[in-house]
């Protein structure tokens, strides 16, 4: 079968690789119709989440048709469509139990303490094969499987995959209620899905800061207020929109490939750290690509945390979802304890709102399916993860179609279209 697999840091490749075939009980294999890029799949081809597997099929996020389910998953059948949680959890561990899925003891190889498991990560998140691909081995179906409605399209689905229940989470981990003013880090595709996350979870006013400005109008276009850290400092721009009291709440969804300002205040400002981020930058990127332009690790991987921190008002809380390998260890922990700040961070426990946010899509109440800005075909899946590593214009949510039989094409869910679109209105209780 077709999968994008990881070769070394620049080196991914479209290979022929044998389908997988159930191997526990508990496992499903799923046929995908839709496949997704997401900036976490950048971390590994940057090098700045190392630990990959040679070969290792990429991707953790996907729509697709059950083919064959094993002797122990007794709630799906061949033929279900669904969506698949980016993490692996048992669904049977006291913490699975307790919602905390990313934390499930039994998912890793490594025992209990091991870390988080998904798809098509590194070693050190369980070395899974990944969702990139024709077919995908699914562990623990019974709860690694969501069932679809065909009133969710697969635009929409595979947002639910992954980038929306983090969006959901951070805004949850940033403690949103209503009417707190939200300042959102990044506007790749989970800070976009967070201004409707915490839109949702009844924020008053939303403010996005990113120096994209396909994403800046992308999140304008949702009526969230925009920031440009190129033209402006933003922490001084959030500060000053706020009446000098800064963001209530801030939700991080940039990560280790933090880029300094490459021009305006906030670079004057930065470029006095920039020597203390390189050093960052190559204690955590220890393996570097090719110096030719492509695949380049960001250049101040701490400076999105530094920035959520400064913007917070005082007794504020920020929450966490850009990614951080786990030796990275540069947070400004002084100026956050000064500030009396609550801070939560951390991967996704999917499967907890995943259910609920199929019911939101499908009811009309949230349509994300805006947030795919582009489409493309799994054979054109290395082309497609370049424009997206360039940020080339509107290069920003990549869904891959694989194998379209069975699928809702995009518009075709009565979901799509309905209710108020990314900026549906607050009142939903809480997940
Ligand atoms: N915690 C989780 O479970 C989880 C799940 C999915 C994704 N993620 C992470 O969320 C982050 C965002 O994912 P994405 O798919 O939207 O990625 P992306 O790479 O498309 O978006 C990142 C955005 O951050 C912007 N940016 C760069 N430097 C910045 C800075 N200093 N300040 C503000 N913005 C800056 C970039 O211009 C870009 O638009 C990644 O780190 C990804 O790994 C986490
Ligand atoms: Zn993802
Ligand atoms: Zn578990």
């Amino acid at each position: 079968m077709k999968a994008v697999t990881w070769h070394g840091v620049g080196d991914i490749r479209l290979d022929d690789v044998p389908e997988p075939r159930i191997q526990d009980p508990y496992d499903a294999v799923v046929r995908i119709t839709t496949s997704a890029i997401c900036g976490t799949d950048l971390h590994f081809v940057r090098g700045s989440v190392p630990d990959m597997a040679e070969g290792r099929i990429l991707g953790h996020e996907a729509v697709g048709i059950i083919e064959e389910t094993g002797p122990q998953v007794r709630n799906f059948r061949a033929g279900d469509r669904v969506v698949i949680p980016s993490t692996v959890a048992c669904g049977v561990c006291c913490y699975c139990r307790a919602g905390y899925y990313a934390q499930c003891d039994h998912a890793h190889p490594h025992g209990r303490r091991a870390g988080s498991t998904f798809f098509g990560g590194p070693e050190s998140a369980g070395g899974l094969d990944g969702l990139q691909a024709e077919y995908a081995r699914v562990p623990y179906a019974h709860v690694g499987l969501v069932p679809l409605p065909d009133t969710v399209d697969d635009a929409q689905a595979v947002l639910l995959s992954d980038v929306f229940p983090t969006a959901w989470f951070g805004a949850r981990l940033a403690e949103v209620s209503s009417g707190d003013t939200v300042a959102v880090l990044g506007a790749g595709p989970v800070g976009q899905s967070a201004v409707a996350a915490a839109r949702l979870q009844g924020a008053g006013r939303i403010i996005v800061v990113d120096g994209a400005g396909d994403r800046l109008e992308l999140a304008r276009s949702q009526h969230a207020e925009t920031v440009d850290f190129n033209a402006e400092d933003p922490v001084r721009a959030v500060v000053d929109l706020t009446g000098g009291i800064g963001a209530d709440r801030v939700i991080e969804a940039v990560g280790v490939d933090a880029e300094l300002p490459a021009h305006g205040p906030a670079a004057a400002r930065t470029g006095a750290w920039a020597a203390r981020f390189a050093e960052e930058r190559d204690r955590i990127a220890v393996q570097r690509p090719a110096d030719d332009g492509a695949w380049l690790p960001g250049d101040a991987p701490s400076l999105a945390a530094r920035w959520a921190v400064s913007m917070a008002a005082k007794a504020g809380s920020v929450g966490v979802v850009g990614v951080y390998p786990p030796h990275a260890d540069a947070f400004p922990v002084g100026e956050a304890m000064q500030k009396n700040l609550t801070l939560q961070l951390g991967n996704c426990n999917h499967r907890r709102y995943i259910p609920r946010l199929v019911s939101l899509v499908s009811s009309g109440a949230l349509d994300p399916s805006p947030l795919v800005t582009r489409w493309s075909p799994i054979e054109d899946a290395v082309s497609a993860y370049e424009s997206f590593d360039r940020r080339e214009h509107r290069w920003s949510k990549v869904a891959l179609t694989v194998s379209p039989a069975g699928a809702v094409s995009p518009g075709e869910g009565a979901g799509a279209g309905t209710g108020a679109g990314t900026t549906a209105g607050s009142g939903v209780q809480q997940l």
